[in-house]
């Protein structure tokens, strides 16, 4: 696809066709996500694939019960190394920072293949971390459901953005 285009197209999907994913196509979109930037090159980043129906129920249970999370047949959750002083140079764990951008990675990649994709941000932290057996060095970031729309017309570009000139300016922030 035009880089453009899977840009503008990409939408958070929250309807899902039960069209299986190939592992090949899996690994495509999670190669991307391994090519993302990161602070010292530090890679701080874990996918946990789940693919098992009754795995995804349980993520849905802990995700404040968004049931199309489960529709997809696969269910990603994006974990990270959290990191220790040297890399908080704003305050912030930028380990945060690194994740967001492999998450980014992985939402447009996904886009390219006809793979719909959607940040879930609600979701219970510790349990999921539990349910994932995630190690104490890691927390789970981010989770996604990865698969084809149940609608051909999902992909459409989002009128939903502030404009340009809103969140620009010159010299100094105005
Ligand atoms: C950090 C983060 C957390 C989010 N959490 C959720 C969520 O829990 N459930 C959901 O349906 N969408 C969630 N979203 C998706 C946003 O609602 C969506 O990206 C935004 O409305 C813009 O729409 P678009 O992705 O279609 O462009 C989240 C997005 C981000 C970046």
């Amino acid at each position: 696809m035009d880089f453009s285009d899977v840009i503008k197209t990409r939408r958070s999907i929250r309807q899902y066709s039960d069209r299986q994913i190939d592992d090949a196509t899996v690994q495509r979109v999670l190669d991307a996500a391994r090519m993302a930037p990161s602070a010292n090159n530090t890679q701080p980043w874990h996918f946990v694939v789940v693919r098992d129906a009754a795995r995804r129920a349980k993520l849905v249970e802990l995700a404040s019960g968004q049931s199309f999370i489960a529709q997809a047949p696969a269910v990603i959750a994006v974990c990270g190394k959290c990191y220790t002083s040297q890399h908080s140079w704003i305050g912030a764990n930028m380990y945060l920072v690194d994740v967001a951008i492999a998450m980014d990675h992985l939402t447009l990649a996904a886009r390219n293949e006809g793979l719909g994709t959607c940040w879930i941000g609600a979701f219970d932290h510790d349990a999921v971390h539990a349910f994932l057996e995630v190690p104490d060095t890691h927390r789970v970031v981010i989770l996604t459901p990865l698969g084809y729309p149940l609608k051909t017309d999902a992909f459409q570009p989002t009128t939903r953005r502030y404009s340009l000139d809103s969140m620009i300016s010159n010299e100094k922030f105005t």
